[in-house]
């Protein structure tokens, strides 16, 4: 099986660079591919770069040359369920493009992707458990022995959880109450936001490749996640992201 690692940010999957026996690398419309072995897994690892487009034609790349299996794609979001602090993950049941509206045409519901009559992908469930039982081994064992007190504490992480469900996608950072609000009234069961992961699962499911989305809590999309995103990829994210799926690669 060969597995393609995507992070929409260099910070996001820094830590594989070093994890990963690299055999080759490739570049092609301006992303590095590396191509390796981890586990013993034949694996395609790149940066994606961020926002819907980036992301979607770096998925296709990894599907069409390099003939990924299944797509594991890691990073952060701003929560949109009050239930979720920072530094909690969330895997991903289903996901969708929050900014897709062609409801203004008659006969389309608004989040509608046009012509394939459905607004959410909806994930593996064998992988979402497994991705779970990885999350909650990471921050229940290791966390605490990769990061200090003091890292903890800034961001108010204290005994971080795994969480299931919706994660919505589009091409803005949110960082204001009323924009996510808006989202979480809009979308009830929404857990968080991001500007890949729909994008990416549109692609996964028109190629019938299975997508793995994991995504660590950096910030609330308020008037706080700028400050608290930047400080986040820097200081935790790798450790997560990195932690999470090394261990789901094993078990794949
Ligand atoms: N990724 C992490 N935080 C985000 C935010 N607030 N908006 C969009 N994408 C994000």
């Amino acid at each position: 099986m060969k597995i393609g690692i995507m992070g929409a940010m260099e910070e996001e999957i820094s830590l594989f660079h070093n994890k990963i026996k690299v055999l080759s690398q490739e570049t092609i419309g301006l992303r590095n591919y590396s191509i390796g072995k981890l586990h013993n897994r034949d694996i395609v690892l790149t940066f994606s770069r961020w926002g819907k487009v980036a992301a979607a034609s770096t998925a296709t790349t990894i599907i069409e040359q390099f003939g990924a299996d299944i797509i594991v794609f890691t990073g952060v979001a701003g929560a949109a369920s009050k239930s979720l602090g920072i530094g909690d993950v969330v895997v991903a049941t289903e996901a969708m493009q929050y900014d897709m509206d062609i409801s203004a045409l008659p006969g389309f519901e608004r989040f509608e992707i046009p012509l394939l009559g459905l607004s959410r992908f909806p994930f593996s469930e064998k992988y979402v458990e497994m991705a779970v039982e990885s999350a909650r081994n990471y921050l229940s064992e290791t966390l605490k022995k990769e990061l200090d007190r003091e890292t903890l504490d800034e961001f108010g992480i204290l005994k971080p959880k795994v969480a299931t469900g919706l994660i919505a996608s589009g091409d803005r950072f949110i960082a204001d109450n009323s924009s996510i609000e808006k989202l979480a009234e809009l979308l009830p069961d929404l857990q968080c936001i991001e500007m890949e992961g729909g994008s990416v699962a549109q692609v996964c499911y028109e190629h019938n490749i299975p997508l793995l989305l994991v995504r660590t809590i950096s910030d609330r999309a308020d008037h706080s996640a700028v400050i608290n995103f930047s400080a986040f990829i820097k200081k935790v994210a790798p450790y997560v992201t990195f932690g999470v799926i090394d261990d789901f690669i094993k078990k794949v």
